[in-house]
C-alpha cells in the first residue's frame, strides 16, 4: 500500500462517509497529500473494518494528527448532524452506502435506507448546520440500467435494481438541494471501478483472488453468473482526482466519470486467467445463484465533458488494470501461505 506524504496544512477540513471503503480509501490518501484535515465516518463492527486505511491511520493522541475516525452511521440522522455541526467541514463527500447491486435484492428496505435515505439525513445536517459546505454525491452509472450506449449526462435513467433505485433518489435529492437552496451539492456519475483494494465479492476481485488461489494450488473452481455482462471498467485510484475535481469548480454539475471503454466479463475472466498463464475454461463453472433478477447489460460512460471541464482523463487501461489487480492479488496469497498476509 502507498504512504502519504505530510505537506504543511491547507486550512481545509474534509468529512468522508465510506472512508473505509475502497473509494474512501483512495480519496483519503489524495486529500492527506494535499494537506487537507480528514475526518471519516466509521461504523461500528464486531471485526476490524479499517483494514484498507491502517497505513494512514493516526495515534488519536497525536497532537499535529490530520486523520480522524468518528463513529457514526447514514441510518443515524443525529450523529451525522453532530458530526458535521463538530467538524465544520469546507467539503463533505458522501462514499458511503450498501454498494452490493446483487445483495440489494436480497435487503432492498436497508439498501433503500443507507444508500437512498443517508443522503438526505446528511444534507440536511448541513443544511440545519447553516455553514457553506461543498457536497460530493456517489452516484452510480449503475442508474442507467439498459439504456442504449454510451452513456453521458443526458441519457435518461433506467433504475434496473433496489440499489440503482436507491442511487436515483440520492442523485435527484443532491440536485434538488442544489437547486432549492443553491447548496453546492454534485453528482459524481462514475463508472465500475476496481483495485487491488476492491471488496472481494465484486466480480473483477473475485476472479483476480481466484486466479492467484488457483496458481498456488489453494482453489480448484471459481463460480460465476453472468459472463456475458459488459461494464465500463477505470482504475479506483484515478477516480477519486475526479471527484476532488468537481469540488473545485466554480460552479456545482453533474459529471459521468469513465474510460469510454467496455468489455465483458468473459473477457476480464480471460485476460486475468491467461495472465497467469492458465486456461480459463478449465477452472470457471457458472452457478446460477449469481444470476441477478433484472440485470445491467451494457455499460459504456462517455466523459467528454469530465475532459473538457475538469480536465480528467482515465489513463490506465483495461490491460493494465488487470495486470495490477492480478500481480497484486498473486502477491498478496504468497504472503499469506508463508503466514506474512494479513
Ligand atoms: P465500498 O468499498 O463497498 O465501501 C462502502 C463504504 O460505505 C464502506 O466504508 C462501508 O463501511 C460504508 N458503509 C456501508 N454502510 C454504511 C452505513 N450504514 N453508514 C456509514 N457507512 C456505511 O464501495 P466503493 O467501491 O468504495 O464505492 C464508494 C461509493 O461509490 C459507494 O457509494 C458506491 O455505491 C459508489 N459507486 C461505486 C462504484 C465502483 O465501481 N466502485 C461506481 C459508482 C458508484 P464498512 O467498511 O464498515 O462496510
Ligand atoms: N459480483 C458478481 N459476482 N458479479 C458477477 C458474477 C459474480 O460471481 N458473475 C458475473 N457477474 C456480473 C454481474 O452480473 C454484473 O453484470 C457484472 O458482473 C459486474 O458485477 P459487480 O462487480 O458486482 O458490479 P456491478 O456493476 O453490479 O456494481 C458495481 O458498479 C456499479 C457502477 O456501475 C458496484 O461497485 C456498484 O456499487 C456501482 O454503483
Amino acid at each position: 500500500m502507498s504512504q502519504v506524504d505530510f505537506p504543511p496544512k491547507c486550512g481545509k477540513r474534509a468529512l468522508i462517509t465510506g472512508i473505509t471503503g475502497q473509494d474512501g480509501s483512495y480519496l483519503t490518501e489524495l486529500l492527506l497529500s494535499k494537506g487537507y484535515e480528514v475526518f471519516g465516518i466509521i461504523r461500528r463492527s464486531s471485526s476490524f473494518n479499517t483494514t484498507r486505511i491502517d497505513h494512514i491511520y493516526q495515534d488519536p493522541h497525536a497532537t499535529d494528527r490530520r486523520l480522524v475516525l468518528i463513529y457514526g452511521d447514514l441510518s443515524d440522522g443525529s450523529s451525522l448532524n453532530r458530526i458535521v455541526r463538530d467538524v465544520q467541514p469546507h467539503e463533505i463527500y458522501n462514499l458511503g452506502a450498501q454498494s452490493h447491486v446483487r445483495v440489494s435484492f436480497d435487503t432492498p428496505e436497508y439498501t433503500a435506507d443507507i444508500t437512498g435515505l443517508g443522503t438526505i439525513r446528511l444534507l440536511e445536517a448541513i443544511r440545519e448546520s447553516a455553514q457553506s459546505c461543498k457536497f460530493y454525491q456517489a452516484s452510480s452509472s449503475e442508474l442507467y440500467g439498459n439504456a442504449p450506449a454510451p452513456q453521458n449526462e443526458l441519457t435518461p435513467f433506467d433504475p434496473r435494481s433496489p440499489y440503482a433505485a436507491a442511487k436515483a433518489y440520492s442523485f435527484y435529492i443532491t440536485r434538488n438541494y442544489r437547486e432549492a437552496y443553491g447548496m453546492f451539492a454534485v453528482n459524481g456519475i462514475l463508472f465500475n471501478h476496481e483495485s487491488p483494494r476492491r471488496g472481494e465479492t465484486f466480480v473483477t476481485r473475485k476472479i483476480t483472488r481466484a486466479v492467484a488461489n488457483i496458481k498456488q494450488g489453494r482453489q480448484k473452481k471459481l463460480y460465476l453468473g453472468n459472463l456475458d455482462a459488459r461494464r465500463d471498467w477505470g482504475f479506483a485510484k484515478e477516480y477519486v482526482a475526479a471527484m476532488w475535481k468537481m469540488l473545485q469548480q466554480p460552479e456545482p454539475d453533474d459529471y459521468v466519470i469513465a474510460t469510454g471503454e467496455t468489455h465483458s466479463v468473459q473477457e476480464f475472466v480471460e485476460a486475468a486467467f491467461g495472465h497467469a498463464g492458465l486456461e480459463w475454461r478449465d477452472f470457471v463453472e457458472i452457478d446460477p445463484k449469481y444470476f441477478r433478477p433484472s440485470e445491467v447489460n451494457i455499460l459504456l460512460g462517455d466523459a467528454t465533458k469530465a475532459e473538457r471541464e475538469l480536465g480528467w482523463k482515465a489513463e490506465t487501461t483495461f490491460s493494465q488494470l488487470v495486470q495490477l489487480m492480478v500481480e497484486s492479488d498473486m502477491h498478496e496469497v504468497k504472503l499469506e501461505i508463508e503466514g506474512k498476509g494479513r
